[in-house]
């Protein structure tokens, strides 16, 4: 198993539960990928298992790239779209058809619990894969299954995005809004291509006090903790919904910029903040 360092906790969850050897690069850094996968005996198999959309930082996987140097190595990838169905791609439907490259990836998976609001996932592989999941996979054999109530949300959810592609355009188009009054009032946000937009705020105990803050002036914002991040590169995360309008935008935005006006925002001297947009 190839990571990103950024993956998200379940990936390395997976990763325990396969038994095998993980290898890690650092965040959408090919060249590490390339290193890592030279490092892999040409007798063992090699998955290569990468977020589509990073669930912390709301940026894109480098997909071209990494279906090429599988290619090249021999390897297989695996994208966890959980943040991508729903918001990249033709219709929402996600990040291998944001690049154009369904027919590279080889595991494609994803949750119900995001943009389809619900709760359960779902795999697509081919039939070899999946049958050999469904009899291996200790949690799917193990546990129980989705509730039926889940499974009509979710369908339903897929069919109100297959029928209102215009949903996921006004999605791109608020969380584009933000982005850019973000930026107008000077806040150091992640440059991210997505409706999750990470705002810095360094510190756990202040991101906590910022987070605080914020809910009890209106806005909600999840804070973004070590271990989901390293100490010192904590985040706000704001969310954003296709049904969020221009002037919420514009009240939260200017919540935002007060609440965090009160606060030193100053990054940590050890800190390469170019290297974190
Ligand atoms: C990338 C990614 N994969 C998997 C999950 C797990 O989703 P669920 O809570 O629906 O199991 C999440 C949830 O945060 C996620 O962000």
């Amino acid at each position: 198993m190839i990571c990103d360092k950024e993956n998200h906790a379940s990936i390395y969850d997976g990763c325990k539960l396969s038994y095998g050897k993980m290898l890690r690069y650092n965040h959408n850094d090919m060249e590490g990928l390339e290193k890592q996968l030279q490092k892999v005996p040409e007798t063992a198999g090699a998955l290569i298992v990468t977020d589509g959309v990073f669930s912390m930082g709301g940026d894109i996987a480098n997909l071209p790239e990494i279906c090429r140097l599988a290619k090249q190595y021999g390897a297989r990838v695996m994208v966890d779209d959980a943040h991508g169905l729903g918001v990249i791609g033709e219709g929402g439907r996600g990040t291998a058809s944001y690049y154009g490259l369904e027919d590279e990836v080889d595991v494609y998976m994803g949750t119900f619990s995001k943009s389809l609001a619900s709760l359960g996932g779902y795999m697509s592989a081919s039939a070899a894969v999946c049958d050999y999941v469904r009899v291996s996979s200790r949690p799917y054999m193990f546990s129980a299954s989705i509730p039926p109530a889940c499974i009509a949300v979710a369908t339903e959810a897929l069919h109100t995005m297959k029928e209102h592609p215009e949903i996921v355009d006004r999605l791109q188009e608020i969380s584009a809004y933000m982005r850019s009054k973000l930026l107008e009032k000077g806040i150091r946000i992640r440059l991210s291509e997505t409706p999750i937009i990470p705002i810095f705020t360094y510190d756990p105990i202040r991101t906590l006090q910022i987070q605080k803050e914020l809910y009890e002036n209106g806005v909600y914002v999840n804070a973004t903790l070590p271990p989901a991040v390293a100490p010192g590169e904590c985040l706000l995360r704001v969310s954003l919904m296709a049904t969020h309008t221009e002037a919420q935008i514009d009240e939260a935005v200017d919540i935002i910029a007060d609440v965090l006006s009160h606060y030193d925002l100053e990054a940590p001297a050890e800190i390469d903040f170019d290297s974190l947009i």
